[in-house]
Formats: structure tokens, C-alpha cells, sequence
């Protein structure tokens, strides 16, 4: 029977503090509902704003890259130096503790292998099943200019729909065709179509002329993407200048698996990003860690 006697009387009502209703620190995620934003919260530090997302999802049409083709030995252990994991739910499954407790971006598009044309994706991932991993966004090629055009972005709409009826965030991944100029131009053209269509936050690739416009016309978080391989300070500046340049945190992967020293430039990175540190302090950072393993 519930306690009904000597209950401690209530009183501290504090009716001389008006109750906050504090906005949301994320561009464009302010009409979103809870569990959107609960999401979109792990995978963006809500102190900074900003995220570094550690991309592994290569594997799927790539097969076993350079510095990815053991997981469990190269990858796993960098895990809790990420924000968000951007991963195969295969790879989720098979190779990832579930104990890890970190974000997961799970990709959800796929079909092709690099033998065939990138841009004929399906979506390769149910909402149903998203949920089940318990993962923090799904993600989704988006190929605006190439052949698969319509296709990629019917695949992102279609995950849209999906995800605004679960409170999953969808990151769109602009994906640009051999044919296309890497230009401030394209990918303003291509990150707006994404957020327009209803994506949550838009990765992409940095360029060195006029990314402030890029991220300024896109009204969703912009994520940059790595790219190849790049030497540690050209990748740490290319890092600063797109979070200078506004972009919310990057998803970088093969400058940071396939460096000489993952873990060192997870720290170096993760500096830039949440902390503004410069890139030559970045690489100094680096170097020292790097030693210090030896
Ligand atoms: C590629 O389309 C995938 O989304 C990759 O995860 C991502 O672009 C790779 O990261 P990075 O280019 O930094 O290796």
C-alpha cells in the first residue's frame, strides 16, 4: 500500500525562477523532436558544436582497404578516441563491442562495388533494423550531376520519411562522380539539394576556395569528409580551415587509419576540431605522441 502518512510536504516550487526553454545548439535542428535531437546530440558535442566522426565504412564497395583489413586489431582500439563511428552494420555486428557506447552512423546505402558504376546505390539498410543497432543516424550516398542521380536521391527522401517517423537522423554523404569539378560551386549545389530534401546534417569534401559559402548556404551541419591520404599537416590544416570555414566537425578516415600513427592523429585531430588548436600545434602534438609510442 503506498505511504500516505508523514509525507514530506512539498514546497520547493522556486516560484521566483521562470522555468528556461533553451533552444537547440545545432543549425536547423530547432523544430526537430526529441529523440532527433537526442541523437543528433551524441554524435554533436553539445559544448562545442562540433563532431570528429572516425569513417570505416569503405569495406562496402571497396572490400578490405589499406589500414582496414582488420578491424578488430587496427580499428577497434581508436574507437573511444571518436565522437561517432561511421560504419556497415556487418562490420557493427561482427566486430564492434557492443559495450563501446559511442555513436553510430550507420551507412545505408550500397549495391555497386568500385567494378561498376558508384552512383547505382539502393538503400541497403531498414529503419527497423537501424533502430534494433541502437545507431545515432544512417547515412546515404547522394550522387547529384551523376548518372544515378534521381536514384540516390529517392534513396535519401525515402530514409528522410523513414527517419522523421522514428526520430533518426540522416546524414547525407555528397558523392561526386568522375565527371564532376570539386568546386565550391558543386557542392554548394549538392549540399543544398541534400538539406532541402529533408537530410539532418550533410558531409562533404573540403575546398580551398570559398567553403565559407558552401557552408554558409547549407542550413543543416556540414561535416567534412577526409579524402585520400594526405601528409599529417596538410590534413590537420585542411581539418581547421573547414571548421573555421564553418563546418560542425569532420568524418575523417584514411587520414587517420592509414597515418603512421592513428591514435596520435585521432588526438591531434580531435584538438583542431572541439578545441580550434592550429594545425602546426596539431602536428607538434602528433609528433609527440607518435614518439612516445615507439
Ligand atoms: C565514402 O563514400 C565513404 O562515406 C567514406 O566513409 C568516406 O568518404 C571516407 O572517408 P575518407 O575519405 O576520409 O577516407
Amino acid at each position: 500500500m503506498a505511504d500516505l502518512d508523514q509525507v514530506k510536504k512539498e514546497k520547493d516550487f522556486f516560484t521566483n525562477i521562470p522555468m528556461e526553454t533553451p533552444g537547440f545548439f545545432l543549425r536547423g535542428a530547432g523544430s526537430f523532436d526529441w529523440g532527433m535531437k537526442n541523437r543528433l546530440a551524441r554524435i554533436f558535442s553539445p559544448s562545442s558544436g562540433r563532431t570528429v566522426m572516425l569513417a570505416i565504412d569503405h569495406g562496402y564497395f571497396q572490400g578490405p582497404t589499406s589500414g582496414l583489413e582488420r578491424i578488430d586489431l587496427t580499428i577497434v582500439p581508436l574507437v573511444p578516441q571518436a565522437d561517432a563511428l561511421m560504419l556497415t552494420r556487418g562490420i557493427l555486428r561482427s566486430t564492434i563491442p557492443p559495450s563501446a557506447n559511442k555513436a553510430i552512423v550507420i551507412r545505408a546505402s550500397g549495391g555497386p562495388s568500385i567494378l561498376k558504376e558508384l552512383s547505382n546505390e539502393e538503400i541497403a539498410v531498414d529503419i527497423e533494423d537501424a533502430i534494433r543497432m541502437n545507431v545515432s543516424a544512417m547515412a546515404v550516398q547522394v550522387y547529384v550531376g551523376s548518372e544515378f542521380e534521381t536514384k540516390t536521391i529517392r534513396n535519401m527522401t525515402k530514409l528522410v520519411d523513414a527517419g522523421l517517423r522514428y526520430g533518426m537522423p540522416v546524414l547525407a554523404v555528397t558523392a561526386v562522380g568522375k565527371e564532376m569539378v570539386r568546386d565550391a560551386k558543386y557542392f554548394r549545389l549538392a549540399c543544398r539539394i541534400c538539406a532541402e530534401l529533408g537530410a539532418q546534417f550533410v558531409k562533404t569534401y573540403y575546398v580551398a576556395e570559398d567553403f565559407d559559402t558552401v557552408t554558409a548556404s547549407c542550413p543543416v551541419p556540414i561535416v567534412m569528409a577526409g579524402g585520400k591520404k594526405l601528409p599529417e599537416l596538410d590534413a590537420l590544416t585542411m581539418a581547421y580551415k573547414a571548421v573555421q570555414e564553418g563546418a560542425a566537425g569532420v568524418d575523417m578516415g584514411r587520414n587517420i587509419f592509414q597515418s603512421d600513427a592513428p591514435s596520435a592523429m585521432m588526438t591531434a585531430v580531435t584538438k583542431v576540431v572541439h578545441e580550434n588548436m592550429e594545425p602546426k600545434h596539431a602536428l607538434e602534438l602528433y609528433k609527440e605522441l607518435k614518439n612516445k609510442k615507439r
